[in-house]
């Protein structure tokens, strides 16, 4: 039943009243004879105000527009192009007597599209059964053991350690390099938080580093200028963790060299990257330590979970051992070091079993999406997409791009506010460490004198819904209404 009615003798205040109290932020408007006169949006009253109207004159004073109106056996698909064509997202639905009698929105015939939900194949429920029928529900098992396997085998790394987050690979990594309280730990800056609080954990001291242009990875060239400022100070950190943001490689060749010059091993956060690669070997697989996460949101998921992986096997194994308490071998229950609750379930990495095996087309998928975004957008004077480092090539887990102020003069937050109008997700690019609460009071090393990258970024950027299961009708969608809206706004 139509709750939002009102009589053309109705006031513009109650047709406000009327449109605050409706879920779709519409009134309408009948004759006596309750026949649809007209639609009222706030936007309607607005306008009218401004040209002089007051709360108190009747809507009859309002222009008048002519209502979007389908009858009671429109099909949907008629129905979404009455919307497409009039850009709109409402239709009144009336009966012959053209007696308004429902409203279709258009998230009732279009499907959100999310950011990057989980896309699950066949083996998973599988591999999840097969440990229920075994009785393997349990924090360790077969399943556990041959994810550990599978994963050193896709990614060429001698060792791999299933846990329960990507935030514990990387909490874990900082134990088993033996970061200690007061010490320095450099961190790229731009990132989500889950890089730089394990540092915190230790008591340690995060150092940000900027990013570069480009690929909107650490900046070599504020690392350089930090490690030798450090130098001469005598405080070079302990460790230094390097994002791959968004899928993309950092310029990890540059990187290695300086990390080596100076001795300072690198942990790599490659929590969003798995599946890329950097001179042909995997991302992960370049610094002395690498953490991936397989939270719901990444490119292969295990609902939520992460892995610690090393060419270096002692240290895996001394993280495998804080990662379950820390038992010392013996039949007794003995512990000796400050150790976690950390690992994997079974259960979880039989999920993530059947996910591995997919995680090649799951690549593949986002690599075209991101294609398709480029294609769909390349005319569009001041969009410009994040570059790959020279000899890598990016998972592209998320596509994002970057709107330039002076063609668009607009704050992604408002084409963020307009596509979820229309049911699309998008989010703003992370907000970097140096402008968080809980880090504004570490030091922060930027590309240049004048050059901020990663706090441009964050007020610049945008990322697109980029899930491997997106159909390229529902990304057509997107370009669509991405490019109405950066019109609109520009
Ligand atoms: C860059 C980065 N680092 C670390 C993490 C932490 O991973 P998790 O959520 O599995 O703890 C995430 C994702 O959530 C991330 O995007």
């Amino acid at each position: 039943m139509l709750t939002n009615l009102l009589k053309t003798t109705a006031s513009i205040s109650e047709a406000l009243n009327t449109i605050n109290d409706s879920d779709n932020k519409i009134c309408l408007v009948t004759e006596p004879d309750g026949r649809l006169a007209r639609v009222v949006t706030d936007g309607d009253i607005r306008r009218a105000l401004i040209d002089g109207a007051t709360t108190e004159d009747a809507i009859s004073v309002l222009p008048p527009t002519d209502p979007v109106t389908c009858g009671v056996k429109a099909g949907e698909a008629d129905i979404l192009s009455l919307m497409i064509s009039n850009d709109i997202n409402i239709v009144v639905v009336v009966n012959e007597a053209n007696h308004p009698v429902s409203l279709v929105s258009r998230s009732m015939l279009e499907p959100n599209v999310l950011l990057s939900p989980p896309h699950m194949g066949e083996r998973e429920r599988i591999y999840v059964g097969n440990a229920f029928e075994e009785n393997w529900v349990a924090p360790a098992g077969p399943h556990l053991a041959k994810f550990e396997h599978e994963l050193e085998k896709v990614t060429g790394l001698e060792a791999a350690l299933a846990v329960s987050s990507g935030t514990a690979a990387l909490h874990l990594a900082m134990r088993v390099l033996n970061v200690k309280a007061g010490d320095r730990v450099y961190v790229s800056d731009l990132t989500f938080a889950a890089s730089a609080q394990p540092i915190l954990y230790e008591n340690a001291v995060p150092v940000l580093i900027d990013s570069e242009p480009g690929t909107w990875n650490m900046s070599p060239e504020a690392l350089a200028r930090k490690l030798e400022k450090d130098k001469t100070l005598g405080v070079l950190p302990a460790a230094i963790i390097v994002v791959h943001i968004y899928g993309q490689c950092a310029n990890m060749e540059r990187i290695c060299e300086l990390a080596d010059f100076y001795g300072i091993p690198i942990v790599e956060d490659a929590a969003e990257s798995l599946g890329a690669t950097y001179r042909n070997s995997s991302s992960g697989a370049h610094g002395t330590l690498a953490a991936f996460s397989f939270n719901g949101n990444k490119i292969i998921t295990t609902g939520g979970g992460g892995a610690l992986v090393s060419n270096n096997r002692e240290l895996i194994e001394l993280a495998r051992y804080l990662s379950t308490q820390g038992r010392d071998a013996a039949l007794h229950y003995q512990h000796e070091k400050v150790a976690y609750n950390y690992r994997m379930s079974n259960i979880l990495a039989g999920i993530g079993r059947g996910q591995l095996a997919l995680l090649g087309e799951r690549v593949e998928a986002r690599r075209h999406i991101f294609d398709r975004y480029r294609n769909g957008l390349k005319d569009i004077p001041g969009i410009r997409f994040q570059e790959n480092s020279p000899n890598s090539q990016g998972n592209r887990w998320l596509t994002v791009v970057d709107l330039d102020p002076d063609e668009f003069g607009l704050h992604p937050y408002q084409v963020i506010k307009k596509l979820g109008q229309h049911g699309i997700e998008c989010r703003p690019a992370w907000k970097p460490m140096h402008l968080q609460p809980l880090f504004r009071r570490y030091e922060i090393e930027f590309h240049s004198e004048h050059e901020y990258i990663a706090g441009e970024h964050f007020l610049r950027s945008l990322c697109l819904p980029s899930g491997s299961s997106m159909t390229e009708d529902a990304q057509d969608r997107i370009i669509g209404q991405l490019r109405k809206t950066l019109k609109r706004l520009a």
